[in-house]
This record gives structure tokens, sequence and C-alpha cells, in this order.
């Protein structure tokens, strides 16, 4: 068979059919990825996957489907509903760069897709899956990227999506954007981690299928970033990629890409992956600190105002875990007042993100004052959702009123508040010399 779902777990690696609509191994439980024996040539596929950039066909547009030799689980491309997801772009940074202790920096801006997130390079591809598996219904909990991705998708293809967000806990950018697409909207008065149990029940009772990052073909779409990334550096990895860590499947994703990149001889060595953490959902910063590092324990009211990555169970942390490990990467946590000024820095950069991308430059900031990351290090920073998710959050830094649910304050450190005056040309004149 050329491709197969494989328990993720080094003691089961069980098999099972591409065509199961399973999430976990149904011997021991764990996770399950895809696994592929075709034949895979680097140097024609490099110079194929540069000719399909030129090509006018949808699926080559697709910075997703432009690689899927090495996403190959379809049986029939006429299955692929795509909105041109990925093709999102490299942006230096200089002043960025110095903020955080780099003499360089470059940004992958995944805000630059269809919905604003990374979630559609992931989203085109389980959806694909849904429609191959005859599915009608598909469903999500999420914290807000995930349903506005999965709602647009969905409706594209002719799919009925149902919402679970934590009632109250997403940003109104994220919330709009699955109203706006269609989707059926299920505000649960509970957190991420309790609806995912409770949407996992109900996903097997009603026979809906499951589009959250535990759907591995979710996690091979989500390969393609870090693919297109290294297409665009001309295959040469940097040395360190970082990025924000929630759910974990998009670290679990990088991770599975590279390794495969390597295996195939696409690239010769693995970047170093750095995953950041709001320091109040942290679970998996703390699961690589303790000593004996088994298992992740959940932290059981997580808080972070970058709603996106406020999970304390995270699902995909076993591949995580290994992703990291095995890429010689680092785990850290950083503070509210650090993701809200790092957030403003990428601003000032004509860039812009939303909260929880701005982790990777709180962290990267604070690893190069460790001496973890060096000065003159080739680092690639993921940003991984758009500046105008979340106008909310960034209306109350450059106002002075961001705090936290208990009350405690945000500085406005690069506070840059509106100034209300007269229609009077002579004051104006001014107040602007
Ligand atoms: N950044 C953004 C903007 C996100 O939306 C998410 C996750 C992450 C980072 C973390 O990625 O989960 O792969 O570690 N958002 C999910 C959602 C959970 O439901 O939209 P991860």
């Amino acid at each position: 068979m050329a491709s197969e779902l494989v328990c993720f777990e080094p003691r089961c690696r069980e098999r099972f059919a591409i065509t199961e609509a399973i999430y976990n191994c149904r011997k021991c439980g764990g996770l399950l990825e895809a696994a592929y024996t075709n034949a895979i040539d680097p140097v024609a596929l490099k110079r194929i996957w540069r000719e399909r950039r030129m090509s006018n066909a949808a699926i080559d547009q697709s910075g997703v489907w432009r690689y899927r030799e090495l996403i190959p689980f379809l049986d029939s491309e006429a299955r692929i509903v795509t909105l041109r997801e990925g093709n999102t772009p490299l942006l230096p940074a200089p002043k960025a760069a110095g903020y955080g202790g780099l003499e360089r920096l470059v940004f992958k801006h995944q805000g630059f897709n269809p919905t604003g997130s990374f979630k559609d390079n992931g989203m085109t591809c389980g959806v694909a899956q849904a429609l191959r598996l005859g599915m009608k219904r598909v469903a999500c909990v999420s914290t807000g990227n995930t349903s506005a991705s999965m709602a647009a998708y969905s409706s594209a293809a002719g799919l009925d999506p149902i919402i679970f967000i934590p009632n109250g806990n997403i940003s109104y950018g994220k919330l709009a954007q699955a109203l706006e697409y269609g989707a059926r909207t299920l505000q649960v008065e509970a957190n991420f981690d309790q609806i995912l149990a409770l949407v996992r029940v109900l996903a097997d009772r009603l026979g809906i299928y499951l589009l959250n990052s535990i759907n591995p073909f979710r996690i091979e779409g989500q390969k393609t970033i870090v693919i297109e990334m290294m297409d665009q550096r001309d295959w040469n990895p940097p040395d360190w990629i970082v990025l924000p860590g929630g759910n974990l499947g998009n670290t679990a994703a990088f991770g599975k890409a590279l390794r495969e990149l390597r295996e195939h001889g696409f690239i010769d060595r693995i970047p170093r992956l750095a995953v950041i953490q709001a320091a109040g959902s942290a679970p998996f910063y703390d699961l690589v600190r303790r000593p004996d590092g088994s298992a992740l324990v959940p932290v059981g009211h997580p808080e972070t105002l970058a709603t996106a990555i406020k999970i304390g169970d995270p699902v995909s942390w076993p591949k995580a875990l290994h992703e990291v490990t095995s890429s010689g990467g680092v785990v850290e946590k950083v503070t509210e007042q650090e993701i809200a000024d790092a957030k403003a820095v990428i601003g000032l950069c004509g860039i812009g993100c939303e909260p929880a991308s701005a982790a990777t430059l709180a962290g990267i900031r604070k690893l190069t004052a460790a001496g973890v990351i060096d000065r003159g290090a080739d680092v690639v920073a993921v940003l991984t959702g758009n500046v105008l998710k979340d106008p909310d959050y960034i209306y109350r830094y450059h106002t002075g009123q961001l705090e936290m649910p208990d009350g405690a304050a945000i500085r406005a450190t690069f506070g840059n508040a509106p100034t209300v005056v007269p229609n009077d040309a002579e004051k104006i004149a001014a107040l602007l010399g």
C-alpha cells in the first residue's frame, strides 16, 4: 500500500488503512501519522515545484498542493478544494531582529493565508480527506483560527461545518469569520480542553468528521509551511525555526516535514525548533523541564490574553516532544507583558500579527539573552496569524487599557494612542508642528 496511517508510539507502530476515519490508534490509543512509500526524486521535484509557480492550474497555485508529492494521501486530485492557501512570504524585519537580540531575523507570515492563519495549510488537506471519506458534517473545537478556517474550507467544499468554541474566549475577528462562512457555531461554557473531550464523544456518536489537529491529514498540510520555507530559501535550512505552541499540532507538523525533507535528501541538516508558550498556559514548557519528563501534566486553568494558545492539555504533545528533542530544540515561556511588547515591535516593522504569533519574538529575546540562540544565528520565526484577527487587543494595548482577567495591567511600552482633535486646521497644524 502506498499510504497508511501508522501509530506514532514507537512500541506499537500499528498500521491502519488510510481511509479509516480514526484519530487514535485502536490498539494503544497513541496518535496517528500518515506514512508513504512513494519514490521521491528531490532533484526533479525541486525543479517541478518551481515550474508549478508559473502554472494557472489551481492545485499548482496552492502553496500546499504544489508540494503534493510529499503529502500523497489522496487517491484523486478531484477531491481538492483550494482557496490558494500557503504562498506566504518570508519578511526580513531588522527592527524586530534588534529587539530580539539578533543581527537578522526573518518572519514567515502565515497570516497572509486566505482566512488569515496557518490553519488553512492543514484545512485544505483535512477537508479533502473528509470528502474522500464521504463525510457530510465536519466539526472542530477551536480557540478561533481552526474554526474560521474549517468554516471557510468546508463551506467551499459543500460540507456542513459545526464549530465548538469556548464561550467568551475567542477574539471577535475569528468568531465573525465562522459566522460569515456559514458554520453552525456553538459557544460552550467550558475551556478548550474540556470541549475537545466533549466533541470527540459527539463526533463518534453522530458520525461527524473531526478536523482538529489530532486529525493526521491536518498535520500533513501544515508540513508544507516548512517545505515552502525551505523552497523559498533555496533549500538552505536556517539554524532555528521559532514558533508558538498551543495544541502543538504545528510543532508536530514542522518536525515531520523536516525529518522527511532530510530523509529524502532535500536538505542536509535539521534546524533546531524553538517552541514558545504563554506563561499561563505552558504545560509543554513544564514537561521538558521535569526530570522524569515522561507525561504531560495538564494546566487546569490556562490563562493568557493570547487566546489562540490558551490551551492546558495539548493533544499533540507526544509528537511535539519527539520533534523538539530530535531537532536539539528548546521550549521557552513568555509573560503577557513580553508578548504584548513584542507584538507592538512586530507592528512597528510594518508587519503585524496576532498576539499568539508575537510569542515568537518575545521568546527569541529571552533565548538570545540566555545565550541559547546566538546573536549571529540564522533564525526564521513563524507568525501564525494576521494582525486583524484581534483588533480589540491592539486598541486596548495602545490606549493603556489591556489587562488580565484578574485585573493585572499590561504596560503600553510602545503605546500609540489616537488623539482626538477639533475640526480646526490651525489647531491641528500647531499640534503637528
Ligand atoms: N498561533 C495561532 C494564531 C493559533 O491559532 C494557534 C492554534 C497556535 C499558534 C498554536 O498552534 O495548536 O499547533 O500549537 N490555534 C488552534 C485553534 C488551537 O483552535 O485555532 P498549535
